[in-house]
């Protein structure tokens, strides 16, 4: 329950994402009351820090990248004086002794048996040295209260992410292992599930017979950063289709879970993803478009290309766009398709899933009235704009009869004042109270790379030719527009 003592122990304790994401997150749910009493946050990692040097570090990274601002020198002492820092050799049985020492002694001064957490936010290649050492340690014997959070990407391909999972099912219960999709975490992602079965006008034109095509579309301006040695063996494929985009599918495309319940809500999940149609080598040329950015301005600044990017292989045949057509095959989705983009060094920052709905059956309006006609789309926002809005057609106030498309919204700024917590809160209260199921269980993991598994190995195998096929602050390769016009659509432009 919240009130549960918790102790987290953080790999990576230095590195960037527990500076950018958990340590603010932590503090956000500190702030909030969302902490138990009694916690401790253990920072680990090689470099030599003492408790002090590490507090001063976390500060600084809150006060930069924290929602809530810099923080307050009050609030800050009290959270900090549960921050610890411990040095640690990961291949080294003594760093993991020290742990277990660690949690006793807490478990000693608050009289209980708290609830410990391992946090790999770590490069995936220690995930399995550290999960062994602690099971050797004797750390993770009580599946009720040691739980593990591994961050992506899990696994490489098919075959490894089965590896991983059979490794930490050697060591742990499924119900101790907290893979994360931060995406699933998203404020906007959650409310899909709460919009689409918390209502009931929508059932009724959710399936085939109402809808004409889903378009899922998540473009960002970013470049691959100081990310380039991950992400030059990655791409847009395994960096973002195989989870995120995959994960937002899914929660377009899923039955309707009996209940609320972790298993219950996972299971129609992957039904989905079983029931996506498997790609052969044709339907991988005719379906599924790669790219790769050159240079371009943006902002009125050249920025190079991803060949030239830090840490990227000169002849690089890495994708930074991926758009994908899939099909889901069960009776609700027959026929309909879905179309995914994704790409870094776009003209737009944006997350959007746009469902489009089958045009009136007869139009009763004369043409010169419905020149701006447009099929209803109901658009769904996750980021940066937080909204959802149906497109409709409407009479234009005036004494013609023209008709053009308005759009009735929800939108979260006009309509709630409270900021919206950070995906990373979510999560990691949802680890403390034991729920998973914003989290991915092991068999959704393996069907969304079985998957996408054909595009993977045709790209990896066949070079592509024509790399760099778009400029930043594009929207990308040609091709991505030929995939979608060939079905007589495009992309829509985003809010
Ligand atoms: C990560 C990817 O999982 O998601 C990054 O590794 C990507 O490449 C990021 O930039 C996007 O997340 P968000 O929350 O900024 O949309």
């Amino acid at each position: 329950t919240k009130n549960n003592p918790t102790v987290f122990i953080i790999f990576g304790g230095t590195g960037d994402l527990n500076a950018r994401k958990l340590a603010p997150a932590l503090y956000n749910l500190f702030l909030d009351n969302w902490l138990p009493k009694q916690f401790s946050i253990i920072g680990t990692g090689r470099t030599k820090l003492s408790d002090e040097d590490f507090r001063k570090k976390l500060l600084d990274d809150i006060n930069q990248f924290s929602r809530s601002g810099k923080a307050d020198k009050k609030k800050w002492d009290e959270f900090s004086k549960n921050l610890f820092y411990q040095v640690s050799d990961i291949n080294d049985s003594e760093t993991y002794k020290e742990f277990g020492k660690r949690v006793e002694a807490h478990n000693t001064e608050w009289k209980t048996k708290a609830t410990v957490i391992y946090y790999m936010a770590v490069s995936p290649n220690f995930f399995p040295i550290i999960a062994t050492n602690i099971s050797k340690a004797g750390l993770a014997v009580d599946p009720e209260t040691t739980r593990i959070v591994i961050e992506k990407p899990f696994g490489h391909d098919l075959e490894t992410a089965k590896e991983l999972n059979q490794l930490l099912a050697g060591i742990f219960n499924e119900k101790q292992i907290y893979r994360i999709d931060h995406y699933l975490g998203k404020e906007t992602v959650q409310n899909i599930m709460a919009f689409r079965f918390a209502n009931s006008i929508l059932e009724p034109i959710w399936n085939r017979n109402y809808i004409e095509h889903v378009q899922i579309s998540v473009t960002e301006q970013l470049g691959v950063e100081e990310r380039g040695d991950y992400y030059d063996g990655a791409g847009a494929l395994r960096d973002m289709i195989q989870n995120h985009l995959l994960q937002l599918l899914c929660l377009v495309a899923m039955e309707t879970p009996v209940n609320f319940s972790a298993d219950e809500v996972r299971n129609r999940k992957v039904d989905v993803l079983h029931a996506m149609r498997k790609f052969s080598p044709d339907d991988v040329r005719m379906s599924a478009v790669r790219g790769q950015y050159g240079k371009g301005w943006m902002e009125g600044k050249e920025v190079a290309g991803y060949r030239e990017e830090p840490k990227v292989d000169k002849d690089s045949n890495t994708e930074t766009f991926a758009a994908v057509k899939f099909f889901v095959d069960n009776w609700r989705w027959q026929g309909i398709p879905f179309y995914l983009r994704t790409g870094k060094r776009l003209h737009q920052t944006a997350s959007v899933i746009t469902i489009q709905f089958k045009d009136v059956p007869h139009k009763v309006f004369p043409t010169e009235a419905a020149e701006s006609w447009q099929q209803n789309r109901l658009i769904i926002s996750i980021q940066p704009e937080m909204s959802i809005r149906l497109q409709v057609q409407a009479k234009r106030p005036g004494l013609d009869m023209i008709l053009n498309t308005v759009d009735m919204v929800f939108d979260y700024k006009g309509t709630y004042t409270a900021q919206a917590p950070e995906a990373y809160e979510t999560l990691l209260l949802d680890t403390m109270l034991g729920d998973q199921t914003l989290f991915m269980r092991g068999d959704q993991v393996e069907a969304a790379w079985e998957l996408i598994m054909p595009i993977l190995s045709t790209w990896t195998n066949k070079k592509s030719l024509n790399f760099p096929n778009y400029s930043a602050n594009s929207w990308g390769p040609e091709s991505a527009e030929a995939l979608i016009a060939r079905d007589g659509f495009n992309w829509f432009s985003l809010p």
